[in-house]
Protein backbone atom coordinates (compact mmCIF):
# COMPACT_ATOMS: atom_id res chain seq x y z
CA UNK A 1 0.00 0.00 0.00
CA UNK A 2 3.06 2.35 0.85
CA UNK A 3 3.25 2.44 -2.94
CA UNK A 4 0.00 4.10 -3.55
CA UNK A 5 1.42 6.71 -1.36
CA UNK A 6 4.70 7.27 -2.65
CA UNK A 7 5.02 10.66 -4.62
CA UNK A 8 7.16 8.99 -6.96
CA UNK A 9 3.53 7.16 -8.98
CA UNK A 10 1.78 10.13 -8.89
CA UNK A 11 2.54 11.65 -12.33
CA UNK A 12 1.35 8.31 -14.08
CA UNK A 13 0.05 5.78 -11.07
CA UNK A 14 -1.77 3.43 -13.87
CA UNK A 15 1.57 0.90 -14.43
CA UNK A 16 1.03 0.39 -10.51
CA UNK A 17 -2.50 -0.73 -10.87
CA UNK A 18 -2.47 -3.16 -13.54
CA UNK A 19 -0.22 -4.75 -10.67
CA UNK A 20 -2.43 -4.71 -7.87
CA UNK A 21 -5.16 -5.89 -10.22
CA UNK A 22 -3.27 -8.88 -9.88
CA UNK A 23 -4.73 -9.65 -6.47
CA UNK A 24 -8.11 -8.04 -6.56
CA UNK A 25 -8.77 -8.03 -2.89
CA UNK A 26 -5.25 -7.75 -1.45
CA UNK A 27 -5.13 -7.81 2.66
CA UNK A 28 -2.31 -5.39 3.94
CA UNK A 29 0.34 -5.32 6.72
CA UNK A 30 -2.15 -3.22 9.06
CA UNK A 31 -5.12 -5.49 8.79
CA UNK A 32 -6.88 -3.35 5.81
CA UNK A 33 -7.81 -4.05 2.02
CA UNK A 34 -7.12 -2.69 -0.99
CA UNK A 35 -9.66 -3.21 -3.93
CA UNK A 36 -8.42 -2.91 -7.49
CA UNK A 37 -10.28 -4.59 -9.90
CA UNK A 38 -13.80 -3.26 -12.06
CA UNK A 39 -16.32 -6.24 -10.46
CA UNK A 40 -15.25 -6.52 -6.62
CA UNK A 41 -15.18 -2.57 -6.53
CA UNK A 42 -18.47 -2.25 -8.11
CA UNK A 43 -19.93 -5.32 -5.22
CA UNK A 44 -18.60 -3.55 -2.22
CA UNK A 45 -19.93 -0.32 -3.49
CA UNK A 46 -23.58 -1.79 -3.93
CA UNK A 47 -23.58 -3.79 -0.79
CA UNK A 48 -25.32 -3.24 2.33
CA UNK A 49 -22.77 -4.30 4.34
CA UNK A 50 -20.60 -1.88 4.10
CA UNK A 51 -20.15 1.53 6.36
CA UNK A 52 -19.42 4.82 5.42
CA UNK A 53 -19.09 5.91 8.91
CA UNK A 54 -15.74 5.98 10.15
CA UNK A 55 -17.22 4.53 13.84
CA UNK A 56 -17.55 1.21 12.52
CA UNK A 57 -13.80 1.16 11.88
CA UNK A 58 -11.90 -1.31 14.10
CA UNK A 59 -8.85 1.01 14.27
CA UNK A 60 -11.25 4.67 14.39
CA UNK A 61 -9.22 7.35 11.75
CA UNK A 62 -8.81 10.71 13.29
CA UNK A 63 -11.02 13.53 12.59
CA UNK A 64 -10.36 17.00 11.41
CA UNK A 65 -13.79 18.34 12.07
CA UNK A 66 -13.17 19.00 15.96
CA UNK A 67 -16.66 17.26 16.82
CA UNK A 68 -18.75 18.78 14.19
CA UNK A 69 -21.85 17.83 12.73
CA UNK A 70 -21.29 15.25 9.84
CA UNK A 71 -22.02 15.38 6.73
CA UNK A 72 -24.25 12.16 4.73
CA UNK A 73 -21.22 11.38 3.13
CA UNK A 74 -20.04 9.49 6.16
CA UNK A 75 -23.38 8.38 7.14
CA UNK A 76 -25.66 4.79 6.75
CA UNK A 77 -29.31 4.35 6.33
CA UNK A 78 -31.34 5.62 7.39
CA UNK A 79 -30.44 8.93 8.13
CA UNK A 80 -28.28 9.09 5.10
CA UNK A 81 -31.19 8.76 2.33
CA UNK A 82 -33.17 11.12 4.37
CA UNK A 83 -30.27 13.93 4.16
CA UNK A 84 -30.14 13.45 1.08
CA UNK A 85 -33.13 13.14 -0.07
CA UNK A 86 -33.98 16.49 1.42
CA UNK A 87 -30.89 18.21 -0.40
CA UNK A 88 -31.14 16.44 -3.58
CA UNK A 89 -34.78 17.43 -3.88
CA UNK A 90 -33.58 21.33 -4.64
CA UNK A 91 -30.41 20.46 -6.39
CA UNK A 92 -31.67 19.91 -9.99
CA UNK A 93 -33.17 17.47 -12.48
CA UNK A 94 -34.86 15.16 -12.40
CA UNK A 95 -35.52 15.88 -8.75
CA UNK A 96 -37.20 19.79 -9.31
CA UNK A 97 -36.61 21.99 -11.87
CA UNK A 98 -34.03 22.68 -9.88
CA UNK A 99 -30.80 25.30 -9.11
CA UNK A 100 -29.03 23.30 -11.60
CA UNK A 101 -30.94 23.86 -15.00
CA UNK A 102 -31.08 27.55 -14.42
CA UNK A 103 -27.41 27.69 -14.10
CA UNK A 104 -26.42 27.48 -17.47
CA UNK A 105 -26.13 30.86 -18.40
CA UNK A 106 -24.19 31.89 -15.21
CA UNK A 107 -22.17 28.92 -15.77
CA UNK A 108 -20.92 30.04 -19.55
CA UNK A 109 -20.80 34.01 -18.72
CA UNK A 110 -17.86 33.28 -15.43
CA UNK A 111 -16.48 31.32 -17.49
CA UNK A 112 -16.27 33.52 -20.55
CA UNK A 113 -15.27 36.16 -18.21
CA UNK A 114 -12.40 33.95 -16.48
CA UNK A 115 -11.35 33.52 -20.27
CA UNK A 116 -11.34 37.01 -21.33
CA UNK A 117 -8.63 37.84 -18.34
CA UNK A 118 -6.56 35.28 -20.11
CA UNK A 119 -6.86 37.37 -23.57
CA UNK A 120 -2.98 38.47 -24.78
CA UNK A 121 -0.98 36.25 -21.57
CA UNK A 122 1.45 34.43 -23.68
CA UNK A 123 1.94 31.86 -20.35
CA UNK A 124 -0.82 30.95 -18.02
CA UNK A 125 -1.56 28.53 -15.19
CA UNK A 126 -4.86 26.43 -15.75
CA UNK A 127 -4.98 25.88 -12.24
CA UNK A 128 -4.47 29.33 -10.85
CA UNK A 129 -5.64 31.34 -13.94
CA UNK A 130 -8.98 29.33 -14.15
CA UNK A 131 -9.89 25.83 -12.79
CA UNK A 132 -9.39 26.90 -9.19
CA UNK A 133 -11.70 30.41 -9.16
CA UNK A 134 -14.41 28.63 -10.68
CA UNK A 135 -16.25 25.98 -9.27
CA UNK A 136 -16.35 28.09 -5.82
CA UNK A 137 -17.64 30.64 -7.48
CA UNK A 138 -20.58 28.31 -8.96
CA UNK A 139 -21.01 27.01 -5.37
CA UNK A 140 -20.76 30.13 -3.72
CA UNK A 141 -23.99 31.51 -6.35
CA UNK A 142 -25.69 27.93 -5.56
CA UNK A 143 -25.62 28.53 -2.13
CA UNK A 144 -26.55 32.06 -1.85
CA UNK A 145 -23.72 33.20 -0.68
CA UNK A 146 -23.59 37.06 -0.38
CA UNK A 147 -20.79 38.76 -3.34
CA UNK A 148 -19.11 40.85 -0.45
CA UNK A 149 -18.29 37.17 1.30
CA UNK A 150 -16.96 35.69 -1.72
CA UNK A 151 -13.48 36.09 -1.34
CA UNK A 152 -13.47 34.64 2.40
CA UNK A 153 -15.01 31.11 1.13
CA UNK A 154 -12.15 31.09 -2.03
CA UNK A 155 -9.44 31.31 0.62
CA UNK A 156 -11.31 29.34 2.99
CA UNK A 157 -11.72 26.45 0.71
CA UNK A 158 -7.70 27.06 -0.76
CA UNK A 159 -6.78 26.53 2.90
CA UNK A 160 -9.12 23.58 3.36
CA UNK A 161 -7.72 21.78 0.14
CA UNK A 162 -3.90 22.76 1.31
CA UNK A 163 -4.55 20.62 4.58
CA UNK A 164 -5.96 17.67 2.61
CA UNK A 165 -2.84 17.53 1.13
CA UNK A 166 -1.00 17.69 4.05
CA UNK A 167 2.36 15.40 4.47
CA UNK A 168 3.69 15.16 8.03
CA UNK A 169 6.97 14.30 6.61
CA UNK A 170 7.50 17.04 4.48
CA UNK A 171 4.99 20.00 5.61
CA UNK A 172 4.48 22.43 8.34
CA UNK A 173 1.95 21.79 10.79
CA UNK A 174 0.64 25.32 10.12
CA UNK A 175 -0.55 24.06 6.44
CA UNK A 176 -3.02 21.52 8.83
CA UNK A 177 -3.84 24.29 11.65
CA UNK A 178 -5.05 27.02 8.69
CA UNK A 179 -6.98 23.89 7.26
CA UNK A 180 -8.69 23.49 10.70
CA UNK A 181 -9.47 27.18 11.57
CA UNK A 182 -10.82 27.37 7.64
CA UNK A 183 -13.27 24.64 8.77
CA UNK A 184 -14.72 26.52 11.65
CA UNK A 185 -14.75 29.82 10.28
CA UNK A 186 -16.45 28.29 7.54
CA UNK A 187 -18.84 26.81 9.48
CA UNK A 188 -19.43 30.08 11.87
CA UNK A 189 -19.89 32.19 8.39
CA UNK A 190 -22.58 29.52 6.99
CA UNK A 191 -24.14 29.55 10.47
CA UNK A 192 -25.00 32.51 10.41
CA UNK A 193 -26.27 32.68 6.95
CA UNK A 194 -28.67 29.81 7.53
CA UNK A 195 -29.84 31.91 10.54
CA UNK A 196 -30.50 35.28 8.43
CA UNK A 197 -32.48 32.92 5.94
CA UNK A 198 -35.26 31.69 7.99
CA UNK A 199 -38.83 32.43 7.38
CA UNK A 200 -36.98 34.48 4.15
CA UNK A 201 -37.55 32.03 0.92
CA UNK A 202 -35.59 32.76 -1.53
CA UNK A 203 -34.44 30.64 -4.43
CA UNK A 204 -30.80 29.98 -3.54
CA UNK A 205 -30.07 26.30 -1.86
CA UNK A 206 -29.28 27.95 1.74
CA UNK A 207 -32.70 29.72 1.32
CA UNK A 208 -34.49 26.38 0.36
CA UNK A 209 -33.00 24.38 2.99
CA UNK A 210 -33.82 26.96 5.84
CA UNK A 211 -37.61 27.17 4.55
CA UNK A 212 -38.51 23.59 3.42
CA UNK A 213 -41.23 21.80 4.53
CA UNK A 214 -40.87 19.08 2.18
CA UNK A 215 -42.12 15.93 2.84
CA UNK A 216 -39.35 14.77 5.04
CA UNK A 217 -39.82 17.41 7.20
CA UNK A 218 -37.33 20.31 8.28
CA UNK A 219 -33.46 20.04 8.13
CA UNK A 220 -31.62 20.84 11.46
CA UNK A 221 -29.15 23.83 10.91
CA UNK A 222 -26.30 21.78 11.78
CA UNK A 223 -27.12 19.57 9.06
CA UNK A 224 -27.69 22.48 6.57
CA UNK A 225 -24.42 23.84 7.38
CA UNK A 226 -22.79 20.26 7.16
CA UNK A 227 -24.19 19.80 4.15
CA UNK A 228 -23.07 23.20 2.20
CA UNK A 229 -19.60 22.33 3.92
CA UNK A 230 -19.50 19.23 2.28
CA UNK A 231 -20.59 20.90 -1.21
CA UNK A 232 -18.10 23.27 -1.23
CA UNK A 233 -15.10 20.53 -0.40
CA UNK A 234 -16.71 17.35 -2.75
CA UNK A 235 -17.66 20.31 -5.77
CA UNK A 236 -14.42 22.27 -5.43
CA UNK A 237 -11.11 20.13 -5.98
CA UNK A 238 -12.70 17.41 -7.89
CA UNK A 239 -13.78 19.88 -10.57
CA UNK A 240 -10.31 21.18 -10.45
CA UNK A 241 -8.74 18.40 -11.21
CA UNK A 242 -11.26 17.22 -13.97
CA UNK A 243 -10.79 20.31 -15.56
CA UNK A 244 -7.08 20.26 -15.49
CA UNK A 245 -6.66 16.90 -16.24
CA UNK A 246 -9.07 17.28 -19.22
CA UNK A 247 -6.58 20.22 -20.38
CA UNK A 248 -3.54 18.14 -19.95
CA UNK A 249 -4.72 15.10 -21.70
CA UNK A 250 -6.29 17.36 -24.64
CA UNK A 251 -2.52 18.95 -25.24
CA UNK A 252 -1.00 15.48 -24.95
CA UNK A 253 -3.81 14.34 -27.69
CA UNK A 254 -3.73 17.04 -30.28
CA UNK A 255 -5.74 15.21 -32.72
CA UNK A 256 -8.76 15.43 -30.33
CA UNK A 257 -8.02 19.06 -29.27
CA UNK A 258 -8.73 19.65 -32.62
CA UNK A 259 -11.86 17.45 -33.40
CA UNK A 260 -13.39 19.31 -30.11
CA UNK A 261 -12.88 22.68 -31.65
CA UNK A 262 -14.60 21.38 -35.11
CA UNK A 263 -16.99 19.19 -33.16
CA UNK A 264 -17.93 20.81 -29.99
CA UNK A 265 -20.59 18.04 -29.42
CA UNK A 266 -17.92 15.77 -29.04
CA UNK A 267 -17.21 17.33 -25.44
CA UNK A 268 -20.32 14.97 -23.75
CA UNK A 269 -18.51 11.86 -24.78
CA UNK A 270 -15.46 13.42 -23.84
CA UNK A 271 -16.00 14.36 -20.20
CA UNK A 272 -17.13 10.50 -19.55
CA UNK A 273 -13.95 9.05 -20.91
CA UNK A 274 -11.60 11.69 -19.08
CA UNK A 275 -13.91 10.71 -15.67
CA UNK A 276 -12.47 7.22 -16.45
CA UNK A 277 -9.24 8.14 -18.20
CA UNK A 278 -8.06 10.18 -15.94
CA UNK A 279 -10.53 10.29 -12.93
CA UNK A 280 -10.11 13.16 -10.32
CA UNK A 281 -10.96 10.56 -7.19
CA UNK A 282 -8.69 8.05 -7.74
CA UNK A 283 -9.66 6.23 -4.18
CA UNK A 284 -12.20 6.32 -2.17
CA UNK A 285 -9.98 5.85 0.99
CA UNK A 286 -11.81 3.89 3.02
CA UNK A 287 -15.40 1.96 3.91
CA UNK A 288 -15.98 -0.42 7.19
CA UNK A 289 -17.63 -3.67 7.04
CA UNK A 290 -20.90 -4.44 9.53
CA UNK A 291 -20.09 -7.71 9.59
CA UNK A 292 -17.97 -10.41 7.96
CA UNK A 293 -17.92 -10.40 4.22
CA UNK A 294 -16.49 -12.29 1.66
CA UNK A 295 -14.93 -10.57 -1.25
CA UNK A 296 -13.69 -12.67 -4.42
CA UNK A 297 -13.38 -15.66 -2.15
CA UNK A 298 -11.81 -13.72 0.30
CA UNK A 299 -12.93 -13.38 3.71
CA UNK A 300 -13.05 -9.47 4.82
CA UNK A 301 -13.58 -9.59 8.61
CA UNK A 302 -16.08 -7.12 10.75
CA UNK A 303 -14.43 -3.53 11.61
CA UNK A 304 -11.77 -3.83 8.46
CA UNK A 305 -10.94 -0.93 6.17
CA UNK A 306 -11.62 -0.89 3.27
CA UNK A 307 -9.87 1.33 0.35
CA UNK A 308 -11.55 1.11 -3.19
CA UNK A 309 -9.22 2.02 -6.35
CA UNK A 310 -11.94 3.54 -8.49
CA UNK A 311 -9.15 4.68 -11.17
CA UNK A 312 -7.71 1.14 -11.03
CA UNK A 313 -11.38 0.03 -11.89
CA UNK A 314 -12.19 2.34 -14.92
CA UNK A 315 -8.71 0.95 -15.91
CA UNK A 316 -9.55 -2.78 -16.15
CA UNK A 317 -9.29 -4.55 -19.28
CA UNK A 318 -11.77 -7.10 -18.00
CA UNK A 319 -14.22 -4.20 -18.26
CA UNK A 320 -13.24 -2.02 -21.03
CA UNK A 321 -11.55 -2.63 -24.06
CA UNK A 322 -8.10 -1.45 -24.28
CA UNK A 323 -8.35 0.40 -21.23
CA UNK A 324 -5.17 2.33 -21.45
CA UNK A 325 -6.38 4.14 -24.53
CA UNK A 326 -8.08 7.71 -24.48
CA UNK A 327 -11.12 7.04 -26.61
CA UNK A 328 -13.75 10.07 -26.79
CA UNK A 329 -15.66 7.31 -28.36
CA UNK A 330 -15.84 4.44 -26.31
CA UNK A 331 -19.41 3.23 -25.88
CA UNK A 332 -20.53 1.46 -23.09
CA UNK A 333 -18.56 3.66 -20.55
CA UNK A 334 -19.57 2.75 -17.43
CA UNK A 335 -16.59 3.96 -15.20
CA UNK A 336 -16.69 4.88 -11.64
CA UNK A 337 -15.35 8.58 -12.09
CA UNK A 338 -18.29 9.06 -9.09
CA UNK A 339 -18.09 6.14 -7.10
CA UNK A 340 -21.54 4.14 -7.39
CA UNK A 341 -24.32 2.65 -5.04
CA UNK A 342 -26.12 4.61 -2.60
CA UNK A 343 -23.33 7.30 -2.10
CA UNK A 344 -22.67 7.58 -5.51
CA UNK A 345 -21.66 11.31 -6.74
CA UNK A 346 -24.78 13.43 -6.27
CA UNK A 347 -23.17 16.61 -8.04
CA UNK A 348 -22.86 14.41 -11.37
CA UNK A 349 -24.67 16.90 -13.46
CA UNK A 350 -23.20 19.89 -12.14
CA UNK A 351 -19.77 18.78 -12.47
CA UNK A 352 -20.53 17.38 -15.80
CA UNK A 353 -21.53 20.76 -17.14
CA UNK A 354 -19.11 22.87 -15.82
CA UNK A 355 -16.28 21.25 -17.06
CA UNK A 356 -18.21 20.54 -20.43
CA UNK A 357 -18.72 24.38 -20.69
CA UNK A 358 -14.63 24.85 -19.65
CA UNK A 359 -13.10 22.91 -21.90
CA UNK A 360 -15.05 23.85 -25.02
CA UNK A 361 -14.60 27.70 -24.48
CA UNK A 362 -10.95 26.94 -23.73
CA UNK A 363 -10.13 24.74 -26.38
CA UNK A 364 -12.34 27.46 -28.56
CA UNK A 365 -10.39 30.70 -26.99
CA UNK A 366 -6.98 29.98 -26.20
CA UNK A 367 -4.27 30.89 -29.32
CA UNK A 368 -2.14 27.44 -30.34
CA UNK A 369 -2.18 26.30 -26.05
CA UNK A 370 1.47 23.81 -26.01
CA UNK A 371 2.37 22.21 -22.77
CA UNK A 372 5.52 24.23 -20.77
CA UNK A 373 6.59 20.84 -19.36
CA UNK A 374 5.08 17.21 -18.96
CA UNK A 375 4.28 16.06 -16.78
CA UNK A 376 2.97 18.99 -14.94
CA UNK A 377 3.71 19.23 -11.22
CA UNK A 378 0.87 17.47 -9.26
CA UNK A 379 -0.58 17.73 -5.67
CA UNK A 380 0.73 15.19 -2.67
CA UNK A 381 -2.73 13.79 -3.04
CA UNK A 382 -3.00 10.00 -4.11
CA UNK A 383 -6.89 10.41 -3.31
CA UNK A 384 -7.48 13.73 -5.05
CA UNK A 385 -5.00 13.51 -7.81
CA UNK A 386 -4.45 16.26 -10.36
CA UNK A 387 -1.71 18.84 -11.16
CA UNK A 388 -0.72 21.60 -8.54
CA UNK A 389 -0.20 24.03 -11.35
CA UNK A 390 -0.72 23.48 -15.51
CA UNK A 391 1.49 25.95 -16.93
CA UNK A 392 0.89 26.19 -21.00
CA UNK A 393 2.15 29.12 -23.88
CA UNK A 394 0.26 30.49 -26.33
CA UNK A 395 0.07 32.49 -29.32
CA UNK A 396 3.82 32.77 -30.82
CA UNK A 397 4.77 32.76 -27.05
C1 LIG B 1 -19.87 11.82 -3.66
C2 LIG B 1 -16.76 12.25 -7.34
C3 LIG B 1 -18.27 16.78 -8.14
C4 LIG B 1 -21.16 16.47 -4.31
C5 LIG B 1 -18.92 11.53 -4.60
C6 LIG B 1 -18.27 10.26 -4.75
C7 LIG B 1 -17.38 10.38 -5.78
C8 LIG B 1 -17.48 11.73 -6.28
C9 LIG B 1 -16.43 9.32 -6.30
C10 LIG B 1 -18.56 8.99 -3.95
C11 LIG B 1 -17.94 9.03 -2.57
C12 LIG B 1 -18.24 7.79 -1.76
O1 LIG B 1 -18.84 6.83 -2.25
O2 LIG B 1 -17.83 7.76 -0.58
C13 LIG B 1 -16.90 13.51 -7.85
C14 LIG B 1 -16.18 14.01 -9.01
C15 LIG B 1 -16.61 15.28 -9.23
C16 LIG B 1 -17.60 15.59 -8.22
C17 LIG B 1 -15.14 13.23 -9.80
C18 LIG B 1 -16.22 16.28 -10.27
C19 LIG B 1 -15.63 16.00 -11.36
C20 LIG B 1 -19.23 17.07 -7.21
C21 LIG B 1 -19.98 18.29 -7.15
C22 LIG B 1 -20.77 18.21 -6.05
C23 LIG B 1 -20.53 16.93 -5.44
C24 LIG B 1 -19.89 19.43 -8.15
C25 LIG B 1 -21.76 19.17 -5.50
C26 LIG B 1 -21.90 20.37 -5.79
C27 LIG B 1 -21.03 15.20 -3.82
C28 LIG B 1 -21.73 14.75 -2.64
C29 LIG B 1 -21.36 13.41 -2.45
C30 LIG B 1 -20.43 13.06 -3.51
C31 LIG B 1 -22.69 15.56 -1.79
C32 LIG B 1 -21.84 12.47 -1.35
C33 LIG B 1 -23.03 11.68 -1.83
C34 LIG B 1 -23.54 10.73 -0.77
O3 LIG B 1 -22.85 10.45 0.21
O4 LIG B 1 -24.69 10.29 -0.93
N1 LIG B 1 -18.43 12.42 -5.55
N2 LIG B 1 -17.73 14.50 -7.40
N3 LIG B 1 -19.59 16.25 -6.17
N4 LIG B 1 -20.26 14.18 -4.31
FE1 LIG B 1 -19.08 14.29 -5.92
Amino acid sequence: MQRIFDYSARADPYPLYAELRRTPVARQEDGSYVISAYREITDILNDPHLSSDVRNLSRPMPSVEGGATSSFIHMDLPEHDRLRRMATRHFGPPHTPGLVTGLECFLTATVRSLIDDLAGKEQIDVVDDFAFPFPVTVICHLLGVPRENEPRFHLWVNDIMNSIDYDPKTDPKEKLDKGVQARKDLRQCLGELVEQRHGRPGDDLLSRLANDDGPDGQMADADIVATAKLLLIAGHETIVNLITNGMLTLLRHPQVLQRLRDEPDLVVPLVEELLRYEPPVQIIPWRAAYSDITVADTVIPKGSQIMLMLASGSRDPKRFHEPDRFDPDRRDNQHLGFGSGIHLCFGGPLARRETQIALTELVRRLDRPRLVADPPPYRPSPVLRGPIHLDIEQGDG
